[in-house]
């Protein structure tokens, strides 16, 4: 995407859509207000009280471009009260993005409030939330679609700023939101994806020929390889399967020193029928998302690497499927862990923390300043958080305050569980060092509890059960229905900035 920062009036500047974006309901006293005033020539109010426009928060209505105009659509956003240009400069400029992919027109220029008063800086997260949100808000998944529509994208974007020595640090955070949204998108396409199209075998060449294009490092334990290691929990689950499980490994290493090194381990179950205890045909119907950690890691080492950003990053993720077949592995059965653990399997669908016990121990011999692991884990996290919130527990305290303080930048929230020490008892297995359920109450929790039992108490490290927030069943919150690319943002935003 080509991106620019300048003063040019909105009257002058040739564009498809001129955004302005006021404070509230705007006024005559908004900046943004008075130049699209300016150029509809005069009379606004009225015509926003035709429309019913009341300015709350996200509300957005648009006109057609006056004769003579160089632009073509002129539309007008509410970025809500002050007090958060952030999150509603992204919401915004998602639903331009959308205007843009559905309208073909793919040069936008923002004419923002917090932009227009001489050199009121919007900060960096509010410059890149407009990269962000106008390359988020045109994805599509219609690939299967025979009759898709086609769809524009965003090519060109303008930002109005008066102060000059400014301008080249906002153009580079505009871009940088074009490519941490591009790594969104990435992985949302990885989730949207069946899982007859993106399986362990698949999502293994996916993360090769990525490796290839972007000069990541590449290291593939096939299942081979991961038994002469020990990994018998995650090669139990993909014992019923056809296709080959395989743990992977993509390395980011930056040109300078890094400042520190960290290891992300995602989830990569890419379906999940449950294994012999099989979940109901509605349990299995969004399964296709299970591996969405694994798609968070790919998206945000991607991210990492197209930033260049000055942090070592390991991108680990032990795919395979859980299905049923003569091979899969039984209730009860006693499997044990590259770290030496034995585990009694007593339910068959808690598979995501027996893969994750192998990609954990494996991602501690990296000897990594902190691990974070993501995980479509448990629907017990679900319940108590819903659509749009993470659960997030572990060992490293500023590792977590950092993690949240950064989602909470990207509009992605993280809301920490605890972790009882008594509640270890809950996974006591009777004849193994560990059992993979915890019983009814307090699944999210004891789900963490168990992957505790594979990281190297000296190394800090932090769990997101995103089940939640990694896929909606339903359009929540401006986002539509299926992948959202959730935690990418928040993980690179902390990889970069904490
Ligand atoms: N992949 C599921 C968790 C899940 C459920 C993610 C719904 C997203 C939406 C996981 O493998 C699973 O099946 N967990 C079980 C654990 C239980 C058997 C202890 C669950 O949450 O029901
Ligand atoms: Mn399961
Ligand atoms: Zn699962």
């Amino acid at each position: 995407m080509q991106v620019q920062v300048g003063s040019t009036q909105a009257a002058n500047l040739s564009t498809d859509i001129l955004v302005f974006g006021v404070h509230g309901s705007g006024g005559r006293r908004s900046p943004a207000w008075k130049a699209l005033n300016a150029a509809i020539g005069g009379g606004l109010n009225s015509l926003l009280k035709i429309q019913g426009w009341k300015g709350k928060a996200g509300e957005m209505t648009s006109f057609p471009a006056p004769r003579g105009s160089r632009a073509r659509l002129l539309v007008l956003g509410s970025l809500g009260e002050k007090n958060d240009n952030t999150g509603a400069i992204r919401n915004l400029a998602t639903k331009v993005g959308a205007l843009v992919a559905k309208s073909g027109l793919e040069r936008t220029a923002f004419y923002l409030d917090p932009a227009m008063n001489n050199t009121q800086l919007p900060d960096r997260t509010a410059a890149q939330a407009i990269g962000e949100g106008l390359v988020w808000g045109a994805y599509r998944f219609d690939r299967h679609q025979s009759k898709a529509e086609k769809c524009g994208v965003p090519a060109e974007t303008y930002l109005y700023f008066e102060g000059r020595k400014q301008r080249p640090a906002l153009a580079d955070a505009i871009r940088n939101g074009a490519i941490i949204a591009k790594a969104q998108n990435i992985a949302r396409d990885l989730v949207n994806e069946p899982g007859n199209i993106i399986d362990p075998e698949t999502l293994t060449e996916f993360a090769s020929k990525l490796a290839g294009d972007q000069g990541l490092g590449l290291e593939i334990l096939d299942e081979d390889e991961c038994k002469k290691r020990g990994m018998g929990a995650f090669l139990a689950v993909g014992q019923g399967a056809e296709t080959k499980s395989a743990l992977v490994h993509l390395s980011y290493i930056p040109r300078g020193k890094a400042r520190r090194k960290v290891a992300l381990v995602g989830k990569a179950v890419t379906f999940d029928a449950g294994g012999l205890c099989i979940k109901s045909a509605a349990g299995q119907a969004t399964m296709k998302m299970d591996m969405g950690g694994s798609a968070a890691v790919i998206g945000a080492i991607s991210a990492a690497a197209a930033l260049e950003i000055d942090t070592e990053v390991h991108a680990i993720f032990a795919a395979t499927e859980n299905l049923l077949g003569a091979a899969a592995y039984r209730t009860g059965d006693i499997v044990t862990a590259s770290n030496g653990k034995t585990i009694e399997v007593l339910n068959t669908d808690a598979e995501g923390r027996l893969t994750l016990a192998d990609a954990l121990h494996f991602a501690c011999g990296l000897k990594p300043d902190a691990i974070v692991d993501l995980a479509t884990l448990t629907g017990a996290c679900m319940v108590a958080l819903g659509p749009s919130v993470a659960g997030i527990m572990g060992s490293g305290r500023g590792l977590i305050r950092d993690l949240r303080a950064a989602g909470d930048r990207a509009g992605e929230v993280l809301w920490e569980l605890p972790m009882p020490n008594e509640y270890r008892e809950l996974i006591q297995s009777k004849v193994a060092d560990v059992q993979n359920i915890g019983g009814r109450w307090g699944g999210a929790i004891t789900a963490g509890m168990f992957l505790r039992e594979f990281v190297d108490e000296s190394i800090p490290w932090a769990h997101i059960d995103i089940a939640g927030p990694c896929y909606v069943e339903k359009s929540i919150g401006g986002r539509p229905l299926g992948a959202t690319g959730f935690p990418v943002r928040g993980l690179v935003e902390w990889l970069a900035h904490s």
